[in-house]
């Protein structure tokens, strides 16, 4: 994975199908990158703002992933928790296509997806 300005390569990642989600390792990071049913990217933590679990090891919905230790969801287009037992927002990472490759902008927190 390359970076450049913040931006992080995940290379190859374009080819994961609508509705569905990965991880990627960024260094010490865990990066969950989401590919939404209607075609559009989205990038957090791979971390629930709740526990130690790993979003992408739950369910991708629509806009919405539900982490797998105690039901908490996320809407994937704000990163705001929906209710119980989620107090903490998701922060959403910028995302871009290039070809095959995704990237994200792990350090760019709070100024949402693209
Ligand atoms: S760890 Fe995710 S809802 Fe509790």
């Amino acid at each position: 994975m390359e970076e450049d300005q913040g931006w992080v390569r995940l290379a190859g990642a374009a080819r994961l199908g609508a509705g569905e989600m990965a991880g990627f390792s960024v260094g010490a990071q865990r990066i969950a990158l989401y590919h939404l049913a209607d075609g559009g990217w989205r990038a957090s933590e791979d971390r629930c703002t709740h526990g130690q679990a790993c979003l992408t090891e739950g369910y991708l919905e629509g806009n919405t992933v539900e982490c797998p230790l105690h039901g908490g969801r996320f809407d994937l287009a704000t990163g705001a928790g929906l209710g119980s037992p989620i107090f903490h927002d998701l922060v959403l990472y910028p995302v871009r296509v290039e070809g095959a490759d995704v990237l994200v902008r792990p350090d760019a927190s709070g100024e949402g997806a693209s």
